[in-house]
């Protein structure tokens, strides 16, 4: 049943996995690199990042501006600010660099008011050493090392995007087991008022059923590219707002490592992109390996 569940909400689910021949213990690269993937028809991206790994800058290099691109571009509304406004209407935002020669990562999650997510993780990965920041003290971080901010993420259209949904009571949404179903909150848990009897359980199991999905082509997203450079080192990054109208705090697969993406210059990378509160759970990359 989980796997089942699991299929018909990958539709949108794009995968690549680049694995580099090994020949005796020597890594091929002559002619064979620099290499350029992304998940999509970014190429906007993927031009700007073979221009770079091209010129003989490294992997990691190529991966921040191929990813910046798109979040400057707001690529599909997926990828930087201004695109999938929370059920608050904010705009939030994701992001990951791997670097498969040191296994270094950076990442930010669910970052404020700061619009250069994939520069703010190379900063996570290069001046920290942890892997992860959260929330606004990811956007003090940043702010604090550099990048501008802190800025207003919403734009004419993720703002039009939210008001519709207000207006269409807040329908679809994420939430389960909650009520009211079926317009704004505040919510609170299902058969709550009959707390303390023994039907209050069973009204939540029973009303567990699967919603239809929400991930469409416009609401699945991330920018994911894997890059090598010419000296055969690898890397990996994501950079995504996340899924449209997500309750606040959500975070998916995006800035997970091993997750949504992984880099290691003795295999190579992959990374996947698709409804992220699935793909955490099942790691659909790792059974292409
Ligand atoms: C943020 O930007 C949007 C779109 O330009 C604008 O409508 C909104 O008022 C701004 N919010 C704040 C708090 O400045």
């Amino acid at each position: 049943m989980a796997t089942s569940k699991f299929s018909a909400q990958i539709h949108f689910f794009l995968l690549f996995t680049l694995i580099i021949k090994i020949k005796g213990n020597e890594i091929e690269h002559e002619s064979k690199y620099p290499i350029v993937v992304s998940t999509w028809a970014f190429v906007d991206a993927a031009r700007v990042a073979w221009s770079v790994v091209d010129a003989g800058f490294s992997a990691v290099d190529a991966v921040v501006e191929g990813c910046s691109t798109c979040e400057l571009l707001q690529c599909d509304g997926t990828v930087g600010p201004g695109g999938s406004p929370n059920e608050n209407g904010e705009t939030t935002l994701d992001a990951l660099i791997m670097d498969g020669a040191t296994m270094e990562v950076g990442a930010v999650a669910a970052m404020r008011y700061v619009k250069d997510d994939i520069r703010a993780v190379r900063l996570v990965m290069q001046y920290t050493e942890h892997t992860l920041l959260v929330g606004e003290q990811a956007s003090v971080f940043a702010i604090s090392m550099g990048l501008p901010g802190p800025m207003n993420l919403s734009s004419e259209d993720s703002l039009q995007k939210w008001t519709k949904w207000k207006e269409n009571d807040c329908q679809p949404n994420f939430r389960k087991n909650i009520a009211p179903l079926n317009s704004c909150g505040p919510y609170h848990p299902e058969g709550r008022s009959n707390f303390g009897q023994t039907s209050s359980y069973l009204n939540l199991v029973e009303s567990d059923t699967p919603k239809v999905s929400q991930i469409n082509i416009h609401n699945h997203d991330t920018i994911s590219m894997a890059v090598i450079d010419k000296a055969g080192h690898v890397a990996v990054g994501t950079s995504t707002n996340g899924a449209t109208f997500k309750i606040p705090g959500r975070v998916g697969d995006g800035p997970i490592a091993g997750s949504s993406a992984y880099a290691d210059d003795e295999v190579g990378a992959c990374g996947a992109t698709g409804d992220g509160d699935i793909m955490m759970r099942f790691l659909p990359w790792s059974e292409n390996i």
